[in-house]
């Protein structure tokens, strides 16, 4: 399976998704090929967020040596899906893609939900962890079920 994790920043949200579901796969003994990226070009190059690589550490997964890197159109190609934080990473990744096989590959991460940003508010960094555990551990679930 091959899961792109995709935000506005790439230095927030989807590194935390990107590195708790390395994580989670891992102790699942699950190969998968995890990755993320952002929707903006602020951040490339950059480690994630300071305080999102404290609040990984605090639960044991590191995302340190992550680097942000843009969205690109070849993303469409590489990953099975491509799951977004919010309406505006949606909205931004869709219309970027060229057919309706690569639009059905993006879907919200929560889905009917959001991740919100915690940019902006650092007491959102240990919910907005909790949330995308959460979802990860669902994602791991609904992906190796066996039909
Ligand atoms: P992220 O958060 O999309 O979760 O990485 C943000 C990080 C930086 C900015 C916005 C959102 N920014 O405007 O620089």
């Amino acid at each position: 399976m091959k899961i792109l994790m995709v935000c506005l920043g790439n230095i927030c949200r989807s590194p935390l998704a990107h590195g708790i579901l390395e994580h989670l796969a891992k102790e699942n003994g699950l190969d998968w090929e995890i990755d993320s990226a952002g929707t903006g070009s602020w951040h490339i190059g950059h480690k994630p967020d300071r305080r999102s690589i404290a609040v990984a550490k605090s639960y044991g997964v590191d995302i340190s040596s992550q680097r942000a890197r843009q969205f690109e159109i070849n993303d469409f190609d590489r990953y099975d899906f491509i799951f977004v934080m919010d309406e505006n990473n949606y909205k931004d990744v869709i219309a970027l893609a060229k057919s309706q096989e690569e639009k059905n590959k993006v879907k919200l991460f929560i889905p009917n939900g959001v991740v919100p940003d915690p940019y902006w508010d650092d007491t959102q960094f240990d919910p907005v962890y909790h949330m995308i555990y959460e979802q990860c551990q669902k994602l791991i679930e609904s992906l190796t079920k066996k039909n």
